[in-house]
């Protein structure tokens, strides 16, 4: 995927706006019927631009590490619904997602394994198109993925992480400082709607949304610290 900015984010909103619409009040409701079992995680700008960019990338292969109770899980098979193509390979510890997903999004398009990664990674499809990391945030874990999961899948995949910016700076010793300082070394940008870290970034998609009447939260926390960019082409 080409570097994300603020106005290709903003062209994406208006060009799946009516999709975008119709999820959001899907996944409104998901959590309405399913209180005592599901709990959001992502917050709404970055479940949407992670459906945004699967809408536009059509990815036929995307890998989920970290489903918890199915929040990600649900946006990106969503996308995948929307497009009409691509398979979903979701890996967690806990299985609590299988009986959280509706059969209506994963017939067809969706396999879970359960075990911690570092276990299965021989499951992780070597054409992988877009990788999503939301799973365990200790320093340890970052290095192990990047070592290990990162070579498994092609330069240059588009892959998005959790929890990097819950501040202006990630948190010292964490997930988040070792994959920054990594893309830093490898030269690599990375856009975020993190408001800590780019309020600047939340503040103009707000006034997109709202001319798109897409106001109305699906949930009301708004932290958005996940980090979107490519993996290095070598
Ligand atoms: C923050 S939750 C994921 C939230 C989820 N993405 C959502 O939107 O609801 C982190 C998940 O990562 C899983 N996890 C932690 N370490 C893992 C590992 N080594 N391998 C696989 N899953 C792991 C945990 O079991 C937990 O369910």
């Amino acid at each position: 995927m080409s570097t994300l900015t603020l106005e290709s984010i903003s062209t994406l909103y208006v060009k799946y706006a009516d999709d975008l619409r119709a999820v959001r009040d899907q996944q409104r409701k998901f959590l309405q019927d399913n209180k005592e079992t599901v709990k959001a995680q992502l917050d709404d700008y970055e479940a949407e631009i992670t459906y945004l960019l699967l809408r536009d990338l059509a990815p036929e292969v995307v890998v989920e590490v970290g489903t918890f109770r199915g929040w990600s899980t649900t946006w990106i098979l969503s996308a995948l619904r929307d497009n009409g193509t691509g398979h979903l390979y979701s890996f967690d510890i806990v299985d609590n997602v299988v009986k959280n997903v509706p059969a209506e999004l994963s017939e067809g398009r969706w396999t879970f394994t359960k075990g911690d990664l570092r276990d299965t990674i021989a499951k992780v499809p070597t054409e992988t198109d877009y990788l999503f990391i939301d799973a365990d945030h200790g320093a340890r874990f970052a290095r192990w993925y990047i070592d290990n999961l990162f070579p498994v899948v092609r330069p240059g995949t588009p892959t998005s992480v959790h929890d990097v910016f819950h501040g202006r700076r990630p948190k010292p010793m964490s997930e988040g400082s070792v994959i920054i300082k990594w893309l830093a070394a490898q030269n690599v940008e990375y856009f975020t709607p993190s408001v800590a870290k780019a309020p600047e970034v939340t503040a103009r998609l707000a006034e997109v949304k709202k001319e798109l009447k897409l106001s109305e939260p699906v949930r009301e926390s708004r932290h958005n610290p996940m980090i979107y960019f490519n993996l290095p082409q070598s």
